[in-house]
């Protein structure tokens, strides 16, 4: 069952509502409309998956940090996986338990270290200097640390370089030969930290299970060595990065039962606690970016469908090329001739599109287009380019109404940052 559906006379519905209906009773800009419910079921889908193992779903907050999200995330039974002193402050903010929450990030500062100690969340390590930060830490916070050794384990994700994370030119994690190192230096500083498991992230948009598999069998291989040095640990944290059907195409992809399947034997072979950082998987395919077209040209060889959504609601194709699906909110007229069109918005850049050489009818004027899958990093990473101001969100509910979760940013929101200065 999933939220966005197009009825047989060609309209698009997102639990029981008619997008182009939601159009008119809200404002008249882009927006995020999510399922609450499809929420609900993509949690539900890792928690049945991870059935009979001892385990933490750690949503990785820098997909979507909407505080309504994130509560209703919480409230499921989500931990949260943090990269920024702001993320875990919001986390704290949604009521996560801290004990459940894992800071990553290969650049993290002293400052947001001692947040993370005071509130005894898992930290992990990333460098040399990431580790002398993580003591600093706790000797200012006055805790012992639990820390993961973030591993990069040199498995090739086979995504796209920029979400690329744990091949060995990565900027992330520490590579096996300095493995002892590390261990000598957690022994140095028994004082301050506890180290309590292994980490990895190979990166994001993965489609393969057997890379996660191949990744947790070097994973469960470090564990032992750790473990004979006299280390108890006991978490196995294999990170994010299980991939979306963004293609539409009815294409068979791996969830998140597959993914913990192809683990489960090595976690419980070894008596470990399993950790993982789902983002996209738990929130991509809950949300579209609702846009109208604002008009149809054509230049040179190229048509264009000219929307009020653009690059800075919505930066993936731009940035990563990548494809989301892309389609009309209600049936056109019947003469509505087909043709090849690129979605584009009205920023001052060529890098600003939706979708390339995309099949539609030719729309008109004020028509409901909207951009599939765009729960996971479309609002997280939005910006406010050319004065567009972030788009306000929706969600529909469990009984099937309509409610704004964060409204849009609006022109004097810009103005205020200067008052006074
Ligand atoms: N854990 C760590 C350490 C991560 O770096 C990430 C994502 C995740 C978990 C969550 O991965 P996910 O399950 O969402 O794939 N902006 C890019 C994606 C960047 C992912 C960064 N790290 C995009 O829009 O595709």
């Amino acid at each position: 069952q999933h939220c966005f559906t197009k009825s047989e006379d060609g309209y698009l519905y997102c639990e029981g509502n008619k997008v182009q209906d939601v159009m008119e009773i809200v404002e008249k800009r882009p927006f995020y409309l999510y399922s609450k419910p499809q929420i609900t079921r993509n949690v539900e889908a890792y928690k049945e998956a991870l059935e009979g193992l001892n385990s933490i779903i750690g949503y990785a907050i820098k997909a979507n940090n909407n505080l309504k999200i994130l509560e209703h995330l919480r409230k499921l039974g989500c931990g949260a996986v943090l990269v920024s002193g702001n993320e875990l402050k919001l986390a704290l903010h949604a009521g996560f338990d801290p004990t459940r929450c894992v800071f990553n990030g290969n650049g993290k500062i002293l400052e947001d270290l001692v947040l993370a100690a005071k509130e005894g969340v898992f930290v992990n390590i990333d460098s040399e200097f990431d580790l002398e930060n993580i003591v600093a830490a706790a000797r200012i916070a006055g805790k012992k640390v639990n820390v993961l050794l973030r591993i990069n384990p040199d498995v090739d994700p086979q995504v796209h370089p920029y979400v690329a994370t744990g091949n060995k030119n990565s900027k992330f994690g520490i590579r096996n030969e300095k493995l002892q190192w590390f261990l000598d230096a957690v022994k140095a500083h028994r004082q301050e930290l506890k180290l309590v498991g292994a980490h990895c992230h190979l990166g994001s948009t993965i489609t393969k299970v057997d890379i996660f598999r191949d990744a947790a069998v070097l994973m469960v291989n470090y564990i032992d060595e750790i473990r004979v040095q006299g280390f108890e640990i006991d978490y196995l944290n294999i990170g994010g990065g299980l991939g979306i059907d963004y293609y539409h195409t009815g294409a068979v992809l791996p969830s998140p039962r597959d993914l913990i399947d192809t683990v489960r034997e090595l976690v419980l072979s070894r008596n470990l606690n399993l950790i993982i950082e789902p983002g996209r998987s738990l929130i991509a395919n809950t949300c579209c970016l609702v846009n109208r077209v604002t008009g149809v040209k054509t230049n040179g060889t190229k048509n264009f469908v000219v929307i009020d959504g653009s690059m800075a609601e919505l930066i993936r194709p731009s940035l990563y090329g990548a494809y989301q699906h892309i389609e009309l909110v209600s049936p056109s007229s019947p003469d509505a001739e087909i043709s090849t069109f690129d979605v584009v918005g009205p920023v001052c850049e060529s890098a600003d599109f939706l979708g390339k050489d995309r099949e539609l009818p030719t729309p008109t004027s004020g028509a409901g287009l909207v951009v599939h899958d765009a729960g996971a990093y479309c609002m997280s990473m939005a910006s406010t380019y050319n004065l567009k101001m972030r788009p306000p969100e929706y969600w529909v509910e469990e009984d099937g109404s309509v409610s704004k979760i964060r409204p849009g940013e609006t022109f004097e929101d810009h103005l205020r940052f200067f008052e006074g200065l």
